[in-house]
C-alpha cells in the first residue's frame, strides 16, 4: 500500500501497483523547475493579495529554493506514492517548512498547475529547439555560399533533369527550415497565456490576481476561459505537428546525404565523425547519423498521432488521459533537436565532389531541355522541338555518346541547326543563369537568396 493519503474522503490506501500505474513522476520530474518557478509566482501573488502573509511567503521561499537545490544536486528522492512531480514537491514542502506549506495550494488545482508547468517548459525548451534548427540553417547557408560554383544534376523521379546550383539545392532545404522555425515559433507564440488561476475547471472564489502571476512568469497574458485552460491540447498538438513536419524535412535532407555519399553518386564525402564501420565488411563506412535522422521521423510523426489520439473525443475539462501528453511531447522536441544538431555537423563537415557531379550532367543528357528551348528560339514549336531532341538524344544513348560528343552530322540531321550554334549552348553555368527568374538556380538569383537567408535567419533568432 502507497502512503500517500487523500485524506478524509479515503479510507484505504492505494494498491502498489495502481499507484506506479498511476503516477508520472518517473518522466514528469522534468517540469520540477518550472513547477518551482510557477509555484513561486502564485505564492507571491497569494501574498500580494492578503491570502498569505509575509512571513509564509518568505518561508514558501525559502523552501522552494532549497528543494531546487537539491534536485539540482541529485539529492531529491522522488516517489511513485506521490504520483508526480506537483505532490512530491509540495508534500516535501509541507515536511520541511510545516503550515505555511499547506498553504500554497490556495486557488490553485494540478489542473492549471500542470497546463502552466507545461506552457513554460515549452517556452523554455522551444527557444532550444529553434536554436537548433537555426545553427543548421546556419550550416547550409555557409555550404551554399562555399559552393556557388558547383553544378549538380537537379532530378525529377531520380532521373537526371537539369542542372542546378549546388548552393540552390541547399538553399532549398533551408528554406523548408525556415518555415519549420516559423512554424515553431508560432505554435509557442501562440500558447504562451497563463492558465494558473482557473483552478480544477472553474476558477476560484478567492481573490487572486491572474495577471501578476502571469507577468511574474513571462507569458504575454491570461487564458480566457478556465475549463479550455485546464482540458485544451492543441496548443501541443500544434507544436508536435511543427515538429514533425520540420523531422519530415530533416528525412528528406537526411536521405539525400545517404544518396549523395553512396559510391554510386560520390557527389559528397561525410566527415568519419559522423558515420561508422560495418562489425563485419572491413571497407564499409556508412552514413548512420543522417539514417538515424531519417528513421526518426516516424517516431516524431507517431509521438504527433499519440497525442492526437489521446485528445480526441475527451469530453471537457481535465481527464487523466490527459497525463499522456508528456512523453510523446518531450520526446518529439528532444528528438528534433538532437536531429537537427546532428544535421548540422553532417552538413557543416561534408566535402563535396565537383567533377564526379559535373560527370553525372554529362552522362544524364541534361543539356536537352535547352536544346529544345533553343529550338523554340528558333521559332520550331516546342512539342516538335521535343521530338527532335529526343530522337537525337534516342540514337546518342544507342551509341553510348553525350550530348556534347554529337557529331555536325547528327546536329544537322536531327536538329536543322547550325552545329556552332548548338554547341554554345553546352555550357552548363550559361545554361542554368539564362533563367533569370527570381527562385531559379542562375548565379544572380542564388546570390540574392543567400543575402535573403542570411536575414530571415536573423530575424529568427
Ligand atoms: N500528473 C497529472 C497530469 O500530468 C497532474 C494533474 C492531475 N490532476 C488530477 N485531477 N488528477 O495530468
Amino acid at each position: 500500500m502507497s502512503q500517500y493519503s487523500w485524506g478524509g474522503r479515503f479510507a484505504e490506501g492505494m494498491d502498489a501497483l495502481v499507484a506506479r500505474f498511476n503516477a508520472s513522476v518517473r518522466f514528469d520530474q522534468r517540469l520540477a523547475k518550472h513547477d518551482i518557478l510557477g509555484s513561486l509566482a502564485h505564492a507571491r501573488m497569494l501574498c500580494a493579495q492578503g491570502l498569505l502573509s509575509a512571513e509564509e511567503l518568505r518561508s514558501i521561499e525559502v523552501g522552494l529554493t532549497r528543494i531546487q537545490e537539491r534536485i539540482d544536486a541529485g539529492d531529491f528522492a522522488w516517489s511513485d506514492a506521490l504520483e508526480d512531480v506537483h505532490m512530491n514537491i509540495e508534500a516535501e514542502l509541507v515536511e520541511t517548512i510545516g503550515a505555511a506549506g499547506k498553504k500554497l495550494h490556495t486557488a490553485r488545482s494540478r489542473n492549471d498547475q500542470v497546463a502552466t508547468d507545461m506552457r513554460l517548459w515549452i517556452n523554455e525548451v522551444g527557444a532550444e529547439l529553434i536554436a537548433s534548427l537555426v545553427a543548421l540553417r546556419s550550416a547550409l547557408i555557409e555550404q551554399a555560399q562555399a559552393h556557388q560554383d558547383f553544378i549538380l544534376p537537379g532530378y525529377t523521379h531520380l532521373q537526371r533533369a537539369q542542372p542546378v546550383r549546388l548552393s540552390h539545392h541547399l538553399l532549398a532545404h533551408e528554406a523548408h527550415l525556415a518555415r519549420d522555425t516559423q512554424r515553431i515559433a508560432d505554435a509557442i507564440r501562440r500558447q504562451n497565456y497563463s492558465p494558473l488561476g482557473s483552478g480544477a475547471l472553474a476558477g476560484t472564489p478567492h481573490a487572486i490576481d491572474r495577471q501578476h502571476v502571469a507577468e511574474q512568469l513571462g507569458f504575454d497574458g491570461v487564458t480566457t476561459n478556465s475549463l479550455d485552460a485546464v482540458g485544451a491540447r492543441d496548443h501541443m498538438l500544434e507544436l508536435l505537428a511543427a515538429c514533425a513536419i520540420a523531422q519530415i524535412g530533416l528525412s528528406r535532407l537526411a536521405e539525400e546525404l545517404v544518396l549523395w555519399s553512396s559510391q554510386e553518386f560520390a557527389f559528397c564525402t561525410l566527415s568519419d565523425a559522423y558515420c561508422t564501420g560495418s562489425s563485419m565488411m572491413p571497407q564499409k563506412k556508412n552514413p548512420d547519423m543522417p539514417e538515424l535522422v531519417r528513421g526518426k521521423a516516424g517516431r516524431v510523426l507517431g509521438d504527433f498521432v499519440a497525442l492526437a489520439t489521446v485528445v480526441k473525443g475527451l469530453p471537457l475539462a481535465y481527464n487523466k488521459d490527459l497525463q499522456e501528453d508528456k512523453e510523446p511531447l518531450f520526446d518529439a522536441v528532444d528528438t528534433l533537436r538532437d536531429c537537427a544538431t546532428v544535421m548540422t555537423g553532417t552538413v557543416a563537415t561534408a566535402t563535396f565532389h565537383r567533377q564526379r557531379m559535373e560527370d553525372a550532367l554529362r552522362d544524364g543528357y541534361v543539356e536537352a531541355t535547352e536544346l529544345a528551348d533553343l529550338l523554340v528560339e528558333q521559332g520550331v514549336a516546342f512539342r516538335e522541338a521535343h521530338h527532335r531532341v529526343g530522337d537525337l538524344v534516342g540514337e546518342l544513348a544507342k551509341n553510348g555518346q553525350r550530348l556534347i560528343d554529337t557529331t555536325d552530322d547528327q546536329i544537322h540531321h536531327h536538329l536543322k541547326l547550325d552545329a556552332d550554334v548548338v554547341r554554345a549552348r553546352f555550357d552548363l553555368e550559361a545554361m542554368i543563369d539564362r533563367r533569370q527568374q527570381p527562385g531559379s538556380p542562375a548565379k544572380d538569383y542564388v546570390a540574392q537568396a543567400l543575402v535573403a537567408a542570411k536575414k530571415r535567419l536573423e530575424r529568427s533568432l
